[in-house]
């Protein structure tokens, strides 16, 4: 059987990227042939959870490819048919407006874009302390789309984060699994 091909997409929710690159390596453990993809935030931001370049490197390391970061770099995405299934994680609020939008000015959304062209599962993977306040809808709209699935979430930190959620990174395969015979796994919410 031909490898699952993973577009790994992550955004710059920079304190889970710890966690999200030991599932970037269980993937690749499993097999996956997995193609890293980066905002320009997450890509080129240092921050107390990291240098840019040092986690860049590890990022190339697991996935034995270079990183994609540019929209110019993510625009064959669709036409080439690159991937069987695109994960975004994590996925900002940010990012998570601009894909219930339209929006496409980043090498994440352009990915997006290009891979949901063909009508390919996208699977978002969110991490942002505004989920339950201005991303709520946002979450909702996303949802309802066509071709598009959710990693199960919960609140992560009720009494100090009330409005934050997180997806629970250790469903991520199973999640990728569902979303290419084209089925939510559930409980979606935790
Ligand atoms: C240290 C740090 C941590 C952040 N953590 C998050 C987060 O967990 N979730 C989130 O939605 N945004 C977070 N942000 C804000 C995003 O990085 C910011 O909205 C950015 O524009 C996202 O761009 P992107 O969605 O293109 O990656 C964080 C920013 C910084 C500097």
């Amino acid at each position: 059987m031909d490898k699952l091909r993973i577009g790994f997409a992550m955004c710059g929710s920079f304190c889970t990227f710890d966690k999200v690159m030991a599932v970037m390596q269980e993937l690749v453990n499993r097999d996956m042939e997995v193609t890293p993809i980066m905002s320009n935030m997450a890509y080129s931001t240092d921050t107390r959870f990291g240098k840019a370049e040092e986690i860049n490197k590890r990022i190339e390391s697991i996935c034995g490819k270079e990183i994609i970061h540019t929209i110019e770099k993510a625009e064959p995405i669709g036409p080439a048919k690159m991937f069987d299934v695109l994960l975004v994680e994590p996925c900002t609020g940010n990012t998570l407006a601009k894909l219930a939008s339209g929006i496409t000015d980043t090498a994440v959304t352009m990915a997006c874009k290009s891979h949901l062209r063909n009508s390919r599962p996208v699977v978002l993977a969110v991490s942002t302390n505004d989920a339950l306040g201005n991303s709520a809808k946002n979450i909702g709209q996303l949802m309802n789309y066509r071709n598009v699935y959710f990693v199960p979430l919960r609140q992560d930190d009720c009494k100090m984060k009330p409005r934050s959620v997180v997806a629970d990174f250790s469903l991520t395969v199973r999640t990728l699994e569902a979303a290419i015979e084209s089925r939510q796994i559930q409980p979606m919410i935790m």
